[in-house]
């Protein structure tokens, strides 16, 4: 069985981040999502998987390489402009071939990974399995409704509450799909929908069956579900101290420090993932906090949050919380009078200022 990631798309729900990043790169306890994803599918024993790249390709590629630190294969597929999720496995129909096959998102993480499914429908005769979850509001997903154990019908980011079981991004099809998938027409979003191909498949009696998740997933669209989800990933690092520490900084509960990060007169309260060659100087890294590679947080206080990769914070009154930083970013005290507020903030960029 192969396996499909998609990694493309636009990630309008992310910016100022999605405008020079992927946002499948947005770290979770200071690792790319997308990583998660490719952990659970070679944990399922998948070796041969597809990458669906965009705009940002090349970053992706950089990024995970062509597989072999995981001891599997990738092979990219350039999609010509982002389609949609059944535009984007129409366009790996060549890696793909008649093979069965899981199709992955590269921004949502489940609980659990992949493992018992993918035996399940390699050993199985269905033509599709679904991973289906209880959501509060379901007009942000494809949702399904089901009769008993059988799905009845699937609906793309419906208008009306017809069912709150939300399509997590993770199906498995086989050869089935492919005149579903040649069937489709654009939905109202002008995208074709992998919802509607499921539907199809559905309405023309084949095998599709539900799974219900139970336990967490984690779909990073918009910047809370990203603080959220690193705060459920750093529940789960292994802890680990590779960085120098000072006899003035006090490091406690769960907390990894990666190699050449320097703590000096600070103090960690885990969870919390320090990245490579970071400063933490005079500083409070507070729980849920993944602070990524070759930052310095001087002088500040920091809870709750993800600063990626390059980052300063340097001298800041008052505690900072629940925000997401993106890569280079500065956050410092005015050089010189006045003491005003100074900013340079990217296109979408949101700045909340203690009232
Ligand atoms: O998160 C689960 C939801 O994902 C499901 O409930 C929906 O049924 C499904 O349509 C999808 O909805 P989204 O609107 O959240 O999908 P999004 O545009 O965020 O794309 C999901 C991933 O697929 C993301 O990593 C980008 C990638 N993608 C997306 C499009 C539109 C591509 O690779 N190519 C594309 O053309």
């Amino acid at each position: 069985m192969k396996g499909l990631i998609l990694s493309g798309g636009k990630g309008t729900r992310l910016r100022p981040i999605t405008h020079t990043g992927a946002k499948q790169l947005v770290p979770l306890a200071n690792k790319p999502i997308i990583f998660y994803v490719i952990e659970d599918l070679v944990a399922a024993g998948i070796d041969e998987i597809g990458i669906v790249v965009g705009d940002t390709g090349e970053q992706i590629r950089q990024a995970v390489g062509d597989g072999s630190r995981w001891g599997v294969r990738f092979t990219f597929v350039e999609q010509s402009r982002p389609g949609g999720l059944a535009h984007a496995v129409k366009e790996s129909r060549p890696f793909l071939g008649d093979d069965r096959f899981i199709l992955c998102l590269a921004d949502n993480v489940t609980q659990g990974g992949v493992n018992d499914l993918v035996r399940e429908f390699r050993d199985g005769t269905m033509n599709c399995s679904i991973v289906l979850t209880e959501v509060k509001d379901p007009s942000a997903f494809g949702v399904a409704v089901l009769e008993g154990d059988r799905v009845v019908r699937l609906v793309e980011k419906p208008r009306e509450s017809i069912s709150n079981l939300a399509l997590v991004g993770i199906y498995l099809f086989d050869g089935t799909v492919w005149p579903a998938i040649e069937a489709l027409k654009p939905s109202f979003r002008g995208e074709l929908e992998i919802t509607d191909a499921i539907q199809y498949l559905v309405q023309h009696g084949h095998d599709v069956r539900p799974h219900i998740h139970r336990g967490w997933w984690l779909d990073t669209g918009k910047k809370d579900d990203v603080i959220e989800a690193n705060r459920i990933l750093l529940d789960l690092i292994d802890p680990k101290i590779e960085g120098d520490i000072d006899d003035a900084s006090s490091i406690t509960g769960r907390v990894a420090i990666g190699a050449g990060a320097r703590i000096i007169r600070s103090v960690i309260r885990g969870p919390a993932a320090i990245g490579e060659r970071a400063h933490i100087e005079n500083a409070y890294i507070g729980p849920f906090s993944s602070v990524s590679e070759d930052c310095q947080i001087v002088n500040a206080e920091i809870e709750h949050s993800i600063v990626m990769r390059g980052s300063r914070i340097v001298g800041i009154e008052g505690r900072i919380e629940s925000s997401l930083i993106g890569r280079n970013a500065e956050i410092a005290v005015a050089p010189s009078l006045p003491q005003a507020h100074r900013f340079t903030l990217g296109d979408h960029s949101r700045v909340e200022l203690r009232g």
